[in-house]
C-alpha cells in the first residue's frame, strides 16, 4: 500500500517535470514554476532521483534577479491557459528583473532555506550534497538580504508583503477587509482557472479585480519596492511569510556554519534574526486569541482572524513554551474537533469558513508539512502525528489534489480532494512523509 502509494506520486511528479528542467504545479491549472512550489516539490525527487532535486532548485535560483528578488511565477514557456501571464506583469519594467527569464514583479514565502536543509538531511549529509550546497546558498542568502534591506519597511526585522499572491494563501478571509478599504476598476478579461476548475472552489471575479488592480499600481511604479510600500493599498506583515523566513534564516546559519569561512554572513543573519523573532512575538501575536495574525501596515491595525498560517510560528521556533502551549490549545479547539481533519486553512467556527473554497477552509498539504514540524519542534508530537496521519489519510482517500475538505463526512461531495488534480507539493510532500518513517 505504502509504496503504491509512493509509486502514484513519483508519477504525479514525472508527470509534471517539464524538458526546461522545472516542474509545474499541476496540468492546465498552473503551466509554469511557482517559487515555493519549487522548494517543497524538490523534497520529493530527493527522495528518489537527487539529479532532479537539484535541478529544480538550480533553475528557480537562475530566476533571481539582480537584487536577490525571487519572482513568484517564472515563465519559462507560452502558455495561454493562465492568466494573468507576462505581458500583464511586465517586470522587466524593473531595471534589475532577470534579463534571462520573463516573470512576475511579486515574490513568495522564502522556502530556500530550509528546503537545502532538509535536501541534506535526506542525502545523510553527503559531501556532494554539501558541495551543491555551497554553489546555491549564497543566492537564497542573497535573496533574505533583499527582503531584509527592501521589505523591512519599518526597519523591525518583518518583511512586508504587498499583494495576496505573495503570502503563498491567496484568496484568505483574512484580505477581505483590505478589499472593502479599495474600489478597484472592473477589469475585463478572460478567467482561465475556472475552465480548469469548478468556479465555486476558486475566487471570485471581483476579487481578481482586485489582484489585478494591486498589481497595477506596482507597475506604475516600476515595481520599486521604496514606492510600493508608500502606495500599495496592500500591505500586510504575514506571520507565515515571516515564520518562513525566520526557519530559513536558521537553516543558513547551520549551512554557512557546516560550510565554514562564512563569518559575516552568520553574524548577518543572527542579528536579523533576533530582531525578526523579537518582533513577531510583539507585533502579530494576538494574546486573547492565543495565536498570531497578521498585521495590516497600510490601515496600522492587526487582523484578528485565525488560519493555519496562525500556527506556523511553531515551525520557525520564534514562541516561547507559554505561547506554544496556547497556540496548541487554539488549534485542537477551534480545528481540531473529532469530525475533521487537521488543519483547515481557516477557522471553521468562523462565519467566514468555507470548506470548499481554496484558502477560505480547505487543507492544504504544504501547511500541514510545516505545522507536522513545528508541532514536533516544540515536543506535541502526537498532535503532530496526527497532522501527519491526516495529511496521508487525505491523500490517500481522494487523490493527489491541491486541497481537501477539512469535514470527516463530507456531505457535499464523494470526494473530498479539490482545485487541480496530480498537484505536485501534494505529491512531493507525501513522499517526505512516508519516507521519513523509513
Ligand atoms: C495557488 C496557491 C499558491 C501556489 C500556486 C501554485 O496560487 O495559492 O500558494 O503557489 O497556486 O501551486
Amino acid at each position: 500500500m505504502r509504496e503504491k502509494l509512493i509509486n502514484r506520486a513519483i508519477k504525479v511528479l514525472e508527470d509534471n517535470f517539464q524538458d526546461g528542467g522545472f516542474t509545474i504545479p499541476s496540468k492546465g491549472l498552473y503551466p509554469f514554476q511557482w517559487k515555493w512550489d519549487s522548494g517543497f516539490i524538490a523534497l520529493g525527487f530527493a527522495h528518489y532521483d537527487l539529479k532532479k532535486a537539484k535541478i529544480e532548485v538550480e533553475t528557480l535560483l537562475d530566476a533571481q534577479w539582480e537584487n536577490g528578488f525571487i519572482p513568484h511565477i517564472v515563465f519559462h514557456t507560452d502558455s495561454d491557459s493562465y492568466f494573468p501571464g507576462p505581458d500583464f506583469h511586465q517586470s522587466n519594467l524593473h531595471p534589475q528583473s532577470s534579463k534571462k527569464y520573463r516573470s512576475t514583479g511579486m515574490t513568495q514565502p522564502p522556502v530556500m532555506g530550509f528546503i537545502l536543509e532538509r535536501l541534506l538531511e535526506i542525502d545523510k549529509g553527503s559531501d556532494k550534497m554539501l558541495e551543491f550546497i555551497s554553489k546555491q546558498i549564497d543566492k537564497v542568502y542573497a535573496n533574505h538580504v533583499y527582503f531584509y534591506e527592501n521589505r523591512d519597511w519599518k526597519n523591525e526585522g518583518l518583511i512586508y508583503i504587498y499583494h495576496n499572491w505573495e503570502s503563498g494563501t491567496d484568496n484568505s478571509p483574512m484580505w477581505d477587509d483590505i478589499w472593502l478599504t479599495m474600489n478597484p476598476p472592473e477589469y475585463e478579461f478572460e478567467r482561465r482557472d475556472t475552465s480548469h476548475v469548478d468556479a465555486s472552489q476558486r475566487p471570485s471575479k471581483r476579487e481578481y479585480d482586485h489582484y489585478l488592480y494591486i498589481i497595477d499600481v506596482a507597475k506604475k511604479y516600476n515595481y520599486d519596492d521604496a514606492k510600493i510600500a508608500e502606495h500599495s493599498p496592500f500591505l500586510v506583515l504575514d506571520p507565515l511569510f515571516n515564520s518562513i523566513l525566520i526557519r530559513s534564516n536558521e537553516a543558513l546559519i547551520k549551512l554557512y556554519g557546516l560550510l565554514g569561512g562564512n563569518d559575516e554572513r552568520i553574524a548577518y543573519l543572527k542579528s536579523k534574526q533576533q530582531k525578526s523573532i523579537q518582533s513577531l512575538n510583539a507585533k502579530l501575536y494576538n494574546d486573547e486569541l492565543g495565536a498570531y495574525v497578521h498585521f495590516d501596515l497600510r490601515n496600522n491595525r492587526q487582523i484578528p482572524y485565525i488560519s493555519s498560517s496562525s500556527f506556523t510560528p511553531l515551525y520557525s521556533g520564534a514562541p516561547d513554551k507559554e505561547k506554544a502551549e496556547r497556540l496548541v490549545k487554539t488549534m485542537v479547539q477551534k480545528f481540531g474537533g473529532e469530525d475533521r481533519y487537521l488543519c483547515a486553512s481557516f477557522d471553521p467556527t468562523h462565519e467566514k469558513f468555507n470548506p470548499r473554497k481554496y484558502w477560505r477552509g480547505p487543507v492544504w498539504i504544504n501547511m500541514n508539512w510545516m505545522l507536522y514540524h513545528g508541532l514536533k519542534r516544540y515536543g506535541y508530537d502526537q498532535l503532530g502525528q496526527r497532522v501527519k496521519n491526516d495529511s496521508l489519510e487525505l491523500v490517500k482517500n481522494n487523490g493527489f489534489f491541491e486541497y481537501f475538505d477539512s469535514r470527516k463526512a463530507n456531505p457535499d461531495a464523494e470526494n473530498s480532494g479539490y482545485g487541480g488534480d496530480n498537484f505536485s507539493w501534494s505529491a512531493a510532500l507525501l513522499i517526505d512523509f512516508l519516507k521519513e518513517e523509513s
